[in-house]
């Protein structure tokens, strides 16, 4: 795992959207993965950017989304569907046919997330993922607990998660109590991993990510193991390192 601390999210955006570049430069059939949050929108804004400038082409792609709430449609504008349509995927010439967000309102979850990883592998894998970070460790919806999930599975959400994620509801009520997110084994089969942490609010769990060992208590810990970790911080994420 590599850190870069950058003086402000736009610059961290930047350099990440030339990563996401690369990528389908280097192969414009490539699997990315995408994350919701707020932290990744400097970094969309940057790929857009870039596309507009005709400098990527992501008509190769297929993309892989971490997770969705559960109980909340595509249309919904507060599912992680409708963020990744507002936030990249309308500005840029990903085919829509082939964007893919845990479906939030599937019957069956079980079945649900093992068909997500099967077609994940049977696209060929993820190449480049990009992550946020919970203020408790989490990554996707892989919320702190006893041992590391695996695939694609249900979750229900903590109290600190809603609490950090009322803000973008009317009211913490309206918070969706689950959510379906790829699993950590899912995560860490990715090939290359990208995360962006800014703000106080994420010192601790940079911390837990980077200098502590590594705990389920802290998802995002298992990062240490993987080969292919960059994370971008500002100051403020990186102020406990
Ligand atoms: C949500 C998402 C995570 C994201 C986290 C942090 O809980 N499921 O993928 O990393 O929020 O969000 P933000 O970047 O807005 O702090």
């Amino acid at each position: 795992m590599v850190y870069y601390v950058k003086k402000d999210a736009d610059t961290i955006g930047k350099a990440i959207a030339s990563l996401f570049t690369a990528q389908v430069l280097k192969k414009p059939d490539s699997v990315l993965g995408f994350a919701t949050g707020s932290s990744p929108i400097p970094a969309y804004q940057a790929m857009i950017e870039l596309y507009k400038q005709g400098v990527a082409d992501y008509s190769g792609v297929t993309t892989y989304n971490l997770d969705e709430y559960c109980g909340l449609s595509h249309d919904h504008d507060q599912s992680y569907h409708y963020f990744m349509m507002h936030n990249l995927f309308n500005f840029i010439n990903v085919p829509h046919d082939r964007i893919h967000v845990p479906n939030g309102l599937a019957s069956d979850f079980d079945a649900e997330g093992k068909a997500y990883d099967a077609a994940i592998d049977a696209a060929g894998g993820i190449e480049l993922q990009i992550l946020g970070l919970g203020n408790n460790g989490h990554i996707g919806f892989n919320e702190p607990c006893d041992v590391y999930p695996q695939i694609t599975h249900k979750v229900t959400l903590t109290a600190s998660t809603i609490e950090a994620n009322k803000r973008f509801f009317a009211s913490a009520d309206e918070v969706p109590k689950f959510a379906i997110t790829m699993g950590i084994g899912t995560i860490m089969k990715a090939r290359s991993i990208v995360l962006v942490a800014t703000g106080k609010a994420k010192a601790a769990a940079v911390k837990a990510m980077i200098k502590d060992d590594p705990t389920p208590n802290c998802p995002a810990s298992i990062l240490q193991f993987h080969p292919s970790v960059t994370v971008f911080l500002d100051a403020d994420a990186a102020s406990m390192l």
